[in-house]
């Protein structure tokens, strides 16, 4: 959602520049508006802020040149009060003497308000947010402490929320606190760092200290100070080395963060399925135990969670993706201590995906997290959790991470069924060598999407039909289109797409057709049939020597042969990106700053 990026010089630099590259660097968070507050030698604070993009406000507003040695910053996403000026962050009190920057939803922030104005606050926006320097203003009246006047806010406080604050009562210090929503501090031999995020510093330094909920304090020069609301047996935090080199999250020569990312899938899924190889441990017994398993994710990773049902019931495993928003409804009812949800979310901190994680926990049901970030939300309500090694993914839309998620599902799937006697052994070694056959789909593939895209760029609508394992592959290729090149794409399994959809086919209308030498192959080709006959633009997806579905086709993307298995969607889902992101391109938007959407979502 939004993104905070905080520093503390301890060379006594100023700070507002590393802040804005800090706010650069998040601003997959969320990009609407962004502001920046910092003290002064004499202990004031100043902020800066306005509606629109980090570094053009950087220019209007000369972020740089705000002097002090301590600050902090924001990137918005909106969800409370319009994207205007004065909402943007950071928020201020009455005194000019508390300056706060926030991630997450305060529920209960009318109340407050109402009581806070009726001892007199005046309040200059309609954000949640501004409650809380306001109300830190109000404890401090009384305690003369701000870490005790931010713990007693805190208690308050109904909701999520990362924050810090600054205040010049207190000028040598950034408080911080978390509850639902990320923050981080980094640490370098020059600065300590707060963000929403590790890929805000990774530039100055890996050395990181996850906060978890609960966690508020401070940091100074000579001290990070953490305690926890509901543990008091919390003294601190580990200080850990995160393998994520500032390379990863760099853009490393290619135009945007999305195309880099879809080029480093051969190397991101070696990688993961290396990791995976290293962390399987007892998950194939969590799976033998399970009376029924279920999928629960948002987006991206709930099309990579349909496909790990399908590649599970390839092998016998009953299990069912469900979306994370509609699970407690779906299947809430039915939950029990024997079932095992295993929660698929590159970020761990989606907050639909965290609710039903919960909700399953309560009801006793084991977890297992598969996530792309150590420490993540997600990786602490769980029983066991696979750590991705994707890496740091930028792009607003996910590209590797959906293939590492497919890469860990698959690598769970065909070591259960090695154990249980199916033969296994060529796909497993094909996955840990899938790396060459990547690298193939991208070079041949490349040109192709760059062409298509000079078509597609003109059209409104474009459906992606797929049947059995090919539906995920579908499903996500649509999604990619959906979100950067703002074409309505629309997926279907491909035998659905005759009671209904078809109306909409005339001729020229695009009609994706992922087409797996299987047991589907024929049915797929009986839709295409249909779609053809009404003037669809077909547009395949196949193996590089099915020339039967390349000749139903007006244009063909290729994989290689024999991957019309479990590991299709790692091969197959690459064109489909590749033209998502080639006509975004050519219709002048930016793929890695979607309109309306944010890298990870946070609130409900
Ligand atoms: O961090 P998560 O994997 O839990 O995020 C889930 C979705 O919000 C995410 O996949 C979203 O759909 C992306 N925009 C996909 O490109």
């Amino acid at each position: 959602m939004c993104g905070i990026g905080a520093c503390l010089s301890l060379l006594n630099d100023n700070v507002a520049p590393k802040i804005v590259k800090m706010l650069m660097n998040l601003e997959y968070r969320g990009y609407d508006s962004a502001g920046i507050a910092v003290i002064d030698s004499l202990g004031k604070i100043h902020v800066k802020k306005g509606v629109g993009r980090i570094h053009n406000l950087a220019e209007t507003l000369r972020f740089n040149e705000m002097e002090g040695h301590i600050g902090i910053g924001h990137t918005r996403w909106a969800t409370h009060g319009s994207v205007t000026d004065y909402n943007a962050h950071p928020h201020i009190d009455c005194g000019n003497n508390i300056a706060v920057v926030h991630n997450g939803i305060i529920e209960n922030y009318t109340d407050i308000r109402e009581r806070l104005i009726s001892l007199g606050h005046e309040f200059k926006t309609q954000t949640d947010t501004e409650v809380i320097p306001h109300l830190v203003e109000e404890k401090y009246k009384e305690k003369k402490s701000i870490l005790e006047s931010l713990r007693e806010a805190l208690t308050e406080l109904r909701g999520a929320y990362a924050l810090v604050l600054i205040t010049s009562h207190e000028p040598d210090k950034i408080f911080f606190a978390r509850f639902f929503s990320p923050l981080v501090i980094g640490i370098s031999n020059n600065d300590i760092y707060i963000a929403s995020d590790i890929p805000a510093f990774l530039q100055w330094t890996r050395r990181v200290i996850i906060l978890q909920d609960g966690d508020y304090g401070f940091v100074s020069a000579d001290k990070i100070y953490i305690r926890n609301l509901y543990d008091p047996a919390v003294k601190g935090r580990e200080i850990i080395t995160v393998e994520w080199t500032k390379e990863m999250a760099a853009k490393g020569g290619y135009r945007h963060y999305m195309l880099k990312e879809i080029h480093e899938q051969p190397e991101s899924v070696k990688r993961t399925v290396r990791m995976a190889s290293k962390q399987i441990g007892d998950v194939i017994n969590l799976i033998e135990k399970a009376n029924y398993i279920y999928f629960v994710a948002a987006g991206t990773s709930y099309y990579a969670s349909v496909h790990g049902q399908y590649a599970f019931a390839k092998y016998g495993i009953r299990s069912r993706a469900v979306i994370a928003s509609e699970f407690l409804e779906e299947v809430g009812a039915f939950l029990d201590k024997d079932d095992l949800i295993i929660g698929v979310s590159q970020s761990g901190e989606t907050a639909d995906t965290l609710k039903a994680i919960r909700f399953a926990k309560k009801k006793g049901s084991k977890i297992l997290a598969i996530t792309n970030v150590v420490g993540s939300a997600i990786t602490r309500l769980a029983d066991r959790s696979i750590i991705m090694g994707a890496g740091p993914e930028i792009g607003v839309a996910a590209t590797k991470t959906f293939t590492s998620q497919v890469a860990t599902l698959d690598y769970i799937a065909l070591n259960w069924a090695r154990t249980h006697g199916f033969d296994v052994d060529l796909l497993i070694s094909k996955l840990l060598n899938i790396d060459k056959d990547m690298e193939w789909v991208l070079e041949v593939n490349e040109e192709k999407a760059i062409k298509l895209s000079e078509v597609l760029k003109e059209k409104n609508n474009a459906y992606y039909l797929g049947r059995g394992l090919g539906l995920s592959i579908a499903l996500e290729g649509a999604l990619k289109m959906k979100e950067i090149a703002y074409i309505h794409a629309e997926a279907y399994p491909a035998g659905e797409s005759k009671h209904g959809p078809i109306a909409l086919v005339t001729e020229g209308f695009p009609i994706f057709s992922v087409v797996l030498r299987d047991e589907t192959y024929h049915r797929m080709h009986i839709a295409i049939e249909e779609m053809s006959s009404r003037g669809g633009f077909i547009i395949s997806v196949t193996e590089k020597n099915d020339s039967d579905t390349i000749k139903l086709s007006d244009f063909n993307f290729c994989a290689p042969d024999n991957y019309s298995n479990i590991l299709a969607p790692l091969v197959y889902v690459i064109p489909l990106q590749l033209v998502a992101y080639y006509t975004a391109v050519k219709r002048g938007l930016n793929p890695d700053r979607p309109r309306n959407l944010a890298k990870s979502v946070t609130v409900e």
